[in-house]
């Protein structure tokens, strides 16, 4: 089988959600990483729920939300300048360390690259230049354009779509073991990086490959080329 394209997960995938914990253990010391990690799940929750009751809302505005949302559940005081400054540093998330290399090295054996992410077009844009991966994606696919998200058919029809093959010609990328298990079941060839060395979920489905880190990629890609 051959895979004509890549469609990268961007939060949690490309960029580290999960180091917002630095900043947020400056403005809550003591509760740094808790709030990043139920700030990301409550994101995720919302996501699912208005896209399984058709009240589509940009990312930008979910993130928001989950983030107040969170932080009145942990009892803790939200300031205007806290909520901006994070809501600021999510706009520019660190990526991980191994990325840009191997983007470039995928690029150069002249795959195209595009992110297929919840993101709206923007926060897609302002991470990606944060990340100086300016230039490494053809597409930065937004569900925005069906205002549903992740793990809704709909969203993940933008890859084929836009590249003009079937999705099990466009290799998938997710750290996201949800995501890439729907991916999975849509009809991608997918690869699930999993950084945390999380379980599979038990949704009767598996990713064609698994690695630690996005560098596993490269691996994959060849053995596929053969
Ligand atoms: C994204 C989230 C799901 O980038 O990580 O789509």
């Amino acid at each position: 089988m051959t895979i004509q394209a890549i469609a990268f997960d961007a939060y949690g995938t490309l960029f580290d959600v999960y180091s917002i914990s630095q900043l947020a253990e400056k403005f809550f010391p003591g509760h740094g990483v808790e709030l990043a990690q139920l700030w990301r799940s409550k994101q995720i929750e919302y996501t699912q729920l208005r896209t399984m009751c058709s009240m589509y809302k940009p990312f930008w505005e979910v993130t928001q939300d989950a983030l107040v949302f969170v932080c009145k559940k942990m009892g803790l005081n939200l300031s205007l300048d806290a909520q901006n400054s994070l809501m600021g540093q999510y706009a520019r998330l660190d990526a991980f360390s191994e990325n840009l290399a191997v983007l470039k090295s995928l690029r150069a054996s002249g795959y195209k690259l595009s992110i297929l992410s919840n993101g709206t077009t923007p926060m897609l844009q302002s991470a990606v230049d944060a990340a100086g991966m300016q230039g490494i994606f053809s597409h930065l696919m937004s569900v925005e354009a069906v205002r549903k998200y992740k793990t809704a058919p709909e969203a993940y029809q933008l890859g084929p779509d836009v590249f003009g093959v079937p999705a099990r010609n466009i290799l998938f990328v997710s750290s996201n073991g949800w995501d890439v298990c729907c991916a999975t079941w849509f009809g991608y060839t997918t690869f699930w990086v999993n950084r945390a060395g999380a379980p599979l979920e038990e949704l009767g489905v598996t990713p064609h490959g698994t690695g630690t880190t996005l560098a596993d990629v490269l691996e994959f890609v060849e053995k596929y080329r053969h």
